[in-house]
């Protein structure tokens, strides 16, 4: 495509051409609509401002060297946004109209998805909220649906390197029966105080402990958490921490590598029993873990300079099927038809 240097792009933001929109009033859903505006207009008593009332979604587009572009798990993305907005009382999502919209803004800024040398993929970021005047606290009637896509750079630009994590018991990020499981913005604004003092002290993200009792890993930042034990991939059971599509695939991949699946609540000092630790999400799949310290009670845990090679293995194995140069048996990528 003219011009564009895809070496560029991190993970900032970039306008494209498209997004496309629905609206939700008198009780259903309208038509999609298309802008180029990336302004939108919000109503100044709406709930979306006021009390929370938002959600969002995160998924990623790939072409591969077959030319070919796939989306990777949109349907998924589709029953998380819906039970986001079943979680906080939003009007309901249908998954159809999820998938409709994200294809068409796939297809519309279809000029921006990186070509396969770059290693850059195309993100896709829904998003809705309450956008009706709604004063007393209650749920609004109107809401907002926008789908903006964006490229982004290769999350490793250096390669495949582990970076460090730490634990800090002051911050939470989500109540125990609260809002933890589901992809509202409020987790995110409790999460940034202590994802900027890691920054500040040199660390990728905090690994947040349950809530309750500081007891059990959580999740790390914006990504859930995994070890490698033994023959075993690990990650944590919780009731406040987001059911990442990442997770879910790898969980599958391992399993169909031979390997024994623990979704089980993993004790803090668990870590120091792990060859490999990670994090997943859309943002990077793996991103490997070189320590993590519990800065409370000084303890260091380290895995290793380098990434280890069941993670590495994880790693190649999902990102090939996103580009679809690892065959897809379980059919999780849907390939959107460009003309
Ligand atoms: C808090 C949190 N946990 C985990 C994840 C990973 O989820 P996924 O693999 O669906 O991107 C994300 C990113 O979406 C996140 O924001």
């Amino acid at each position: 495509m003219e011009n564009i240097n895809w070496k560029e792009f991190g993970f900032g933001y970039t306008k494209t051409d498209y997004n496309v929109r629905c609206h939700f009033r008198d009780g259903k859903w309208g038509k999609l609509e298309v802008s180029s505006s990336d302004h939108v207009d919000v109503h100044i008593a709406a709930s979306g401002l006021h009390y929370g009332q938002q959600a969002f979604e995160g998924l990623k587009a790939f072409k591969g060297p077959d030319g070919k572009v796939r989306v990777f798990r949109m349907e998924e993305n589709a029953k998380r946004m819906l039970s986001s907005s079943q979680g906080i009382m939003m009007a309901e999502l249908p998954i159809e109209l999820f998938c409709e919209a994200v294809t068409k803004a796939i297809q519309l800024n279809a000029r921006w998805i990186p070509p396969y040398e770059s290693g850059a993929s195309m993100y896709i970021r829904p998003v809705l909220f309450g956008n009706g005047p709604q004063v007393g606290v209650a749920p609004a009637k109107e809401y907002t649906f926008i789908v903006f896509v964006m490229p982004v750079g290769p999350y490793f630009k250096e390669g495949f390197k582990p970076t460090d994590y730490v634990i800090y018991r002051e911050y939470d990020r989500a109540a125990p029966q609260g809002t933890g499981t589901i992809k509202v913005g409020g987790n995110y604004a409790a999460s940034l105080r202590g994802g900027h003092r890691a920054h500040e002290e040199k660390y990728s993200a905090v690994l947040f402990l349950d809530s309750k009792e500081k007891k059990y890993i959580d999740e790390c930042g914006p990504a859930n958490f995994f070890a490698i034990k033994g023959n075993s991939y690990v990650t944590p059971k919780s009731n406040s921490i987001l059911p990442s599509i990442t997770n879910k695939s790898l969980r599958q991949i391992a399993e169909d590598m031979g390997l024994k699946v623990e979704q089980r609540p993993i004790l803090v000092e668990e870590l120091s029993e792990f060859d490999e630790a990670g994090a997943c999400g859309t943002a990077a799949v793996i991103s490997p873990i070189r320590k993590v310290v519990d800065a409370d009670n000084n303890i260091e845990y380290f895995y290793g300079e380098e990434a280890g090679e069941v993670s590495l293995k994880l790693y190649e194995t999902l990102r090939g099927i996103q580009y679809g140069t690892v065959e897809d048996k379980h059919g999780w990528n849907t390939v959107i038809e460009l003309d």
